[in-house]
């Protein structure tokens, strides 16, 4: 069996994250995906600076602990979720949150701190998945194949429809 790629922990600095949600214009009341979200720092800076709904999957048992422990230091608890589990499992894409419309398909952004090889295993579920006008805002990669949509230096964001 081929082994499915991977990446360790490395966080996105806030300020970093702040650039690269706006450069994805993400709204208030949207739905913002952390593929990958270690400590939560993209959701946490998501959920309180832009008002957006925020679910994150992340696989290191340790980090998704932490990650719910800052969350709920911030009193984030109604607005973000952080889900243990593996972004390449087919359920994780099929996943109903407690909170309701928590779909990947429902996504108005979703954020990756990955890298080229998770990007070209994601890269078709992401084009099933998600709808018309969804944004993919990638940090430091960006995605083999896909037209860039708006960039700045390390941050690239991709726009269903005229991207891919
Ligand atoms: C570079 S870090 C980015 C963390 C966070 N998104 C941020 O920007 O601060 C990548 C994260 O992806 C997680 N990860 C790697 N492979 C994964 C997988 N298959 N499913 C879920 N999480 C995964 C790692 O454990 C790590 O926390």
């Amino acid at each position: 069996m081929t082994e499915l790629p991977s990446v360790p922990y490395h966080p996105t600095p806030p300020e970093k994250a702040r650039e690269l949600l706006s450069l994805a214009e993400l709204g208030e009341g949207e739905v913002l995906f952390d593929l990958g979200c270690g400590r939560g720092n993209i959701l946490i800076v998501g959920a309180e600076e832009f008002g957006a709904r925020c679910i994150g999957i992340e696989k290191e048992a340790e980090l998704v602990k932490q990650a719910r422990e800052e969350v709920e230091s911030r009193g984030l608890t109604s607005q973000v979720e952080i889900i243990h589990g593996d972004i390449f499992d087919p359920g994780f894409w099929a996943h109903r949150g407690s909170k309701g419309r928590t779909v990947v398909r429902n996504a108005d952004v979703v954020a990756l701190y990955l890298n080229f090889d998770m990007h070209e295993v994601l890269r078709p579920m992401l084009e099933k998945e998600l709808r018309e006008g969804a944004r993919v805002a990638s940090y430091e990669f960006f995605v083999r194949g896909w037209r860039v949509y708006k960039e700045r230096p390390m941050l690239f964001v991709f726009r269903k429809g005229d991207s891919f």
